[in-house]
């Protein structure tokens, strides 16, 4: 799944000096992407791929085994990790690599961190079409199967199953996961028809699930990413069991938990992407970027006009999760909360207008990364044509700075942030830059 813009943004263009040695795959899964690191990153010693899910790194191994990879880079180790990706820092540093954080001036130097720092990072986040396709997995409404849902399958984990969700949780809870993750309109009535269901008998399997729902049972295909109903349209149940899979595996959670750990295992120059498949996580994504990419971490300013609601940026690019307007209205109400968190700060720091230019006023710390891709990058025709489960893919980058804020390459880094006259950090936007194709005028989208 974009492979050759995964490869271009976090391989070929990646400045980090002498080229990428080690590179990170976060969620390894067949290990597609890792085999195409192996073939195009020259200078490749380490990849370290990780994944929760012991079936795919099985598979994994068997694809990234040396006697599997003859025509690819010869002299990289791969190195299998199982963890989940919301403990990546801990889990690399585990394998010897990661990068020490820099120690505050006042505190004595610390001892040489043992870790190898890292040069890329890639998170294609998500289920896979191996998880989705294997009935027994729980994932898919096509084909009848035990509701489990767990990417992480394994008994020794402990982790809650569909079934549990599905039968435990309050009705409002469920209505909330129908409505917020599934972005359902239908919610409601979802909660209410499984509320009902299960009180007649607990509900097993995915078809059982359906029929509780009150949808249809649709037999037989794919279930994967992108699968239609008739007429072309998502199967109904599409949003509901999306709802409850990310409730089950806590998605949301692990992407936002991993993001700003996996920006610490970078070495400066290194390099972040991430693939998500719903608008959901694309505006995870692009929001922790947009923090970790302003000096002291705060999004003000320009920031109200990157965030714009309902802009391209939100509803264009094949996202097909949610109406234009819902998207809008979501945004909208993010917005509002951003400035409340803002104002918040403000309140802590002393009131409006007292942190501006204050004598003795703490710099804020300098931005962690620049933002590579300022619009999301998608599948061109092609690819969408050959695999219609690419069409709602969407890959940011961000590059790891300096400890002092600077970009390797010397460039000027956008953001680096100033205060307004109120006291709060504001992005600053930098000159136009190069976009991974090398061409300026800012707009990277494909
Ligand atoms: C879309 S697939 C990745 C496919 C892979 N890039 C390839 O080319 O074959 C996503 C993978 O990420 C794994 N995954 C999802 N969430 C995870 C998490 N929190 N921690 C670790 N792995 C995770 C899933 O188990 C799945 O194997």
């Amino acid at each position: 799944m974009l492979l050759e813009p995964v490869l271009k943004t976090l391989i070929d263009d990646n400045p980090v000096p002498g080229g990428v040695r080690v590179h990170v795959d976060g969620t390894l899964g067949a290990g597609g992407h890792a085999r195409a690191v192996l073939g195009r990153a020259g200078r490749l010693a380490t990849l370290v791929g990780v994944d929760r899910d012991p079936v795919a790194l099985a598979i994994a191994g068997d694809r990234l085994a040396p006697a599997a990879c003859d025509r690819l880079s010869r002299d990289a180790t791969v190195t299998f990790v199982r963890s989940d990706f919301r403990r990546l820092g801990a889990a690399l540093a585990e394998v010897g690599h990661g990068r020490a954080a820099p120690a505050p001036s006042a505190s004595p130097p610390p001892p040489p961190p043992p870790l190898t720092p890292v040069d890329s990072v890639l998170l294609d986040v998500g289920v896979s079409s191996m998880q989705l396709d294997d009935p027994d997995r729980g994932f898919s409404f096509r084909r009848d199967g035990p509701l489990d849902m767990r990417m992480d399958s394994s008994t020794d984990t402990g982790g809650i199953t569909a079934m549990d969700v599905v039968n435990g949780w309050p009705e409002d809870a469920l209505a909330a996961a129908f409505r917020d993750l599934g972005e359902d309109r239908g919610w409601r009535k979802l909660a209410s028809n499984l509320a009902a269901a299960r009180a007649t008998a607990p509900i097993t399997t995915t078809h059982g699930l359906v029929r509780a729902l009150g949808l249809p049972v649709v037999a037989g295909g794919r279930g994967g990413r992108g699968g239609k109903g008739r007429g072309g349209r998502p199967h109904p149940a599409t949003r509901a069991f999306q709802a409850i899979r990310l409730c089950v595996n806590d998605e949301l959670g692990a992407l936002e938990a991993a993001l700003p750990a996996a920006v610490g295992a970078l070495r400066p120059g290194g390099r972040l992407g991430v693939i998500t498949f719903h608008s959901l996580e694309d505006r995870l994504v692009k929001r922790a970027f947009l923090r970790l990419s302003v000096a002291g971490g705060v999004v003000d300013g320009d920031g109200d006009d990157l965030w714009r609601p309902g802009g391209t940026d939100e509803t264009g690019g094949g996202t097909r999760v949610g109406t234009g307007s819902a998207v809008e209205g979501r945004a909208a109400l993010e917005l509002r909360a951003a400035r409340a968190e803002r104002a918040a700060e403000r309140a802590e720091r002393g009131g409006a207008g007292s942190a501006a230019g204050a004598p003795g006023a703490a710099d804020p710390p300098p931005p962690l990364v620049r933002i590579v891709t300022r619009r999301p990058i998608v599948a061109d025709e092609d690819e969408t044509r050959a695999n219609p489960r690419s069409r709602t893919a969407k890959l940011r980058v961000v590059e790891r700075l300096n400890d002092d804020g600077t970009a390797v390459g010397g460039d000027e880094v956008d953001g680096g942030g100033g205060r307004d006259r109120g006291g709060a950090w504001y992005l600053r936007r930098g000159p136009k830059r190069k976009n991974h194709r090398g061409e300026r005028g800012g707009k990277e989208e494909r």
